[in-house]
């Protein structure tokens, strides 16, 4: 008789086992950088989570370093905002100024950027817009500047998350061309057109003013088609490639690791994480419990680098089991 149960007698039997081990080595943190002075300002829809001043994200970047997180995904959020999005490849901008700061106090962080028009344009587009076009080839160009830009500022990862046909392709080229040969590119490849954003656009200030992003975004109800946006990225030189949202994705996350051995990254995005938040806040679920498996589902899914915003939380609870 097979007896399943002889592998799960006790704790160590299980760690035997265990097929999934989350690590501090796996996650990536977000961070809102805005710009201006001595700013921490709780985003409402996220508890927990800020948006800091440069001058004020030392503290943070601090508490960051010392639960052993090595990587942090940047936004920036600039004062001026424009059809054309100039804040965003400017070299003095926020996020330029923010990577600098924090390369200059620890040069070991991996500092991922991402790159998208959405929180720098008055529209709120990831591209530019005529009329209600989002247009595509002509965002190229800025998206372009926006990561050489940012490469220039010390970041080591370019995370571009627009959306744009043909976004890899020319940012690796005009990467290699202004001498960031070793700059890598993460690429937001199947990113769906998701409901679930809505608390980062309260973060990020990167609503769209009229209309949706469907027409660059992925249909969610397409898997097929996440497999195509991957291949196409990497066929582009992306080096890493990412599905995102994560949870209500698992089996596009499955089907892309069937498709490619490039590493996987998973965006365990701000709705995902609200929901969780709120139903804490409530006392209606154990929070570390509900976090770990989701982050193990994630994991387990075929995505070894996971983005989230309970990174902070999971490196804490990882010391105290250690
Ligand atoms: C911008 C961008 C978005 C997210 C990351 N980069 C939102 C959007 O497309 O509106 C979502 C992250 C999250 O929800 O946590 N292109
Ligand atoms: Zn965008």
């Amino acid at each position: 008789m097979v007896r399943m149960r002889r592998l799960r007698a006790n704790s160590n039997i299980r760690s035997l086992v265990r097929e999934t081990v989350i690590t501090k080595d796996d996650l990536v943190y977000p961070v809102f950088i805005k710009e201006g002075q001595n700013i921490k300002e709780p985003v409402s829809s996220m508890p927990g989570i800020y948006q800091y001043s440069i001058d004020r994200f030392d503290e943070e970047l601090d508490r960051i370093i010392s639960a052993g997180i090595k990587a942090i995904l940047i936004f920036g959020i600039p004062k001026h905002k424009d059809a054309v999005g100039s804040e965003a490849y400017n070299d003095n901008g926020v996020a330029q100024n923010a990577v600098r700061a924090i390369k200059q106090k620890n040069s070991d962080i991996i500092v991922i950027a991402d790159v998208c028009l959405c929180e720098y344009t008055s529209h709120g587009h990831c591209g530019l817009v005529c009329g209600s076009e989002v247009l595509n080839d002509e965002t190229l160009e800025l998206l372009g500047k926006m990561s050489v830009s940012l490469a220039k500022a010390g970041a080591d990862i370019i995370a571009p998350s627009d959306m744009m046909d043909g976004h890899v392709e020319h940012i690796r080229n005009v990467l290699d061309y202004s001498g960031f040969k070793n700059t890598l590119i993460m690429a937001y490849s199947a990113k769906f057109a998701s409901a679930y954003y809505s608390p980062f656009r309260d973060a990020a200030q990167s609503a769209p003013s009229f209309g949706d992003r469907k027409t660059y975004q992925m249909d969610p109800a397409n898997g097929r088609e996440a497999v195509r946006e991957c291949e196409n990225d990497i066929r582009e030189g992306a080096d890493i490639i990412m599905v995102k949202p994560a949870l209500a994705y698992l089996d596009v996350i499955k089907d892309v690791s069937y498709m490619t051995n490039y590493p996987i990254a998973a965006y365990n995005v701000s709705g995902e994480y609200s929901m969780v938040k709120a139903a804490a806040l409530n006392g209606w679920i154990d929070e570390k419990r509900v976090v770990m498996e989701n982050i193990t589902a994630i994991k387990r899914s075929g995505a070894g680098i996971i983005i989230t915003y309970h990174a902070l939380d999971v490196a804490h609870w990882l010391e105290e089991e250690a």
